[in-house]
């Protein structure tokens, strides 16, 4: 039985693997957070390896506070780069495969196409470069997939979608960023196409390296927020506003597209539309209330 390791549960996308877990019954997962298994904790985490033997290590933890990083410096090198270092002693232990992800904040946004995943690398924050050296401790380790991925919301913690849907219920109109472009990106579809690598790869060749994973099409912070808006019928006006008037501790990527033909060609991945998925996941949460 192919035995799985997710760190990180309790977040987003750790939560839409444990979701979609029963759909995989030869698998047996292990679900951990901070509380339970500590991924900055070198011996409590190689001692848990050790013990369970894991085929697969999928780390979902992260520190991703982004504009807290800008001030929280030593606790985010901890857990994006020395946190992946340990994973990747661990998983040296019993020979699993290490599955990490990794954002667009590693870029510098400055491109005007789709990054491809050798594109420099060029970080603007202190959450982008700890998890630029987190990408190289990963790679370090020749049984690693690094899927990069960007715009994550989900059901489960606190996103975009879910501020948008709260503020946009309270306020008549909300100003939002329009010069900032990227996909969002279901953390259900991620965790899907985790799962399929998975599958492709528990028999099989380590396709190791870097991938890029986000839904299909482009948009900004601005036609995000209005498309959640006016899906869910909110009696709000979304209005469009530039980046330097909403002033952040961190710096974002102003283009943060990415290029998706290498994850799709090699695993066979199908990645669905930006706009299907945010709907599903609106209906998700409209029915749960
Ligand atoms: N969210 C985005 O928009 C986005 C975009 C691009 C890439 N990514 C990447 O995608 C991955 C998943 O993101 P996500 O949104 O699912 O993250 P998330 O919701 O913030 O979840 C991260 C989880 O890791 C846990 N954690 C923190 N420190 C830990 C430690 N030392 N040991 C074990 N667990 C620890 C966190 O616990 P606490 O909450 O208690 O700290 C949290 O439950 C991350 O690698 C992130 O960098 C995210």
């Amino acid at each position: 039985m192919t035995k799985i390791l997710v760190t990180g549960a309790n977040g987003q996308l750790g939560n839409e693997l444990n979701k979609l877990s029963p759909g995989y019954a030869n698998w047996q997962f292990t679900f951990t957070d901070v509380d339970v298994l500590d991924i900055t904790d070198l011996a409590s985490l190689q001692r848990f390896c050790d013990k369970n033997k894991f085929d697969f290590i999928i780390n979902c933890a992260a520190y991703t506070a982004v504009d807290k990083a800008e001030t929280e410096i030593g606790l985010a090198i901890k857990i994006n780069r020395d946190a992946v270092k340990n994973l990747v002693l661990a998983a040296a232990d019993c020979n699993a495969i290490l599955i990490h992800v990794s954002t667009d904040y590693v870029f510098d946004g400055k491109a005007c196409m789709p990054y491809l995943e050798d594109h420099p690398i060029a970080p603007q924050s202190i959450y982008g470069k700890t998890k630029a050296e987190g990408e190289a401790e990963a790679l370090k380790y020749g049984r690693s997939i690094i899927i990069r991925t960007a715009w994550l919301y989900s059901t489960f913690g606190n996103n975009f979608v879910k501020t948008m849907l709260r503020l946009g219920s309270e306020r008549n109109e909300l100003k939002v960023i329009y010069d900032q472009i990227g996909s969002p990106t279901y953390a259900e579809d991620l965790a899907v196409a985790i799962l399929s690598i998975i599958s492709q790869t528990e028999n099989g060749e380590v396709k190791s390296g870097v991938y890029h994973f986000s839904n299909e099409g482009v948009a900004s912070w601005y036609d995000f927020a209005w498309e959640i808006i006016n899906y869910v019928h909110l009696n709000c006006i979304v209005k469009p506003i530039e980046t330097k008037d909403y002033p952040l501790p961190a710096k974002r990527p102003s283009y943060s597209v990415f290029n998706k033909t290498k994850i799709k060609s090699t695993f066979s991945i199908e990645i669905p539309y930006w706009k299907t998925s945010l709907y599903k996941c609106l209906n998700e949460l409209i029915n749960s209330k």
